[in-house]
């Protein structure tokens, strides 16, 4: 695909919009991040910093709680985005809650310069962990 959807270019903005909320005192990094869920809804996301710093929370993964916090259950794309030279790529951490509460979303990874990458969670992170493993013996 060379072209976004018009439904992915406004999640898109989505979070470009999330990342202007960005708190990120420490790092001056700011990441923001939309999900959409299958009723349609858009969800935001941004970082969320802590001079405690591991209290800090991911834009994907404030994206994601907060459709989860409204009762949503199917979020069928993410969005994220930063300041960097390639497409941003989310860290380990989010790429595991994105295997467990968004594992059919289509993941768009973008920069600030209009460069994007459409993925999915199995490229991300393959083989990841689920439940099905706590209950092998
Ligand atoms: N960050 C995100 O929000 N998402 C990512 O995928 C990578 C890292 C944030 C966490 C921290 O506030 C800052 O970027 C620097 O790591």
């Amino acid at each position: 695909m060379n072209e976004l959807t018009p439904e992915q270019t406004e999640l898109l903005a989505a979070a470009a919009a999330a990342r202007e909320r960005a708190y990120c005192p420490y790092s001056r990094f700011a990441v923001g991040a939309a999900v959409r869920t299958a009723s349609g809804a858009l969800f935001y996301g941004c970082n969320i910093e802590n001079a405690a710093y591991p209290a800090t929370i991911c834009a994907e993964r404030v994206a994601v709680f907060n459709a989860y916090a409204a009762g949503e259950r199917t979020i069928v794309a993410l969005a994220v985005i930063a300041d960097t030279p390639e497409p941003v790529s989310p860290c380990g951490g989010c790429r595991q809650v994105i295997f467990e509460l968004a594992p059919r979303a289509v993941v768009l990874l973008a920069n600030l310069h209009g460069a994007w990458r459409m993925t999915t969670i199995e490229e991300l992170l393959p083989a990841g962990f689920t439940f099905a493993r706590l209950e092998e013996p």
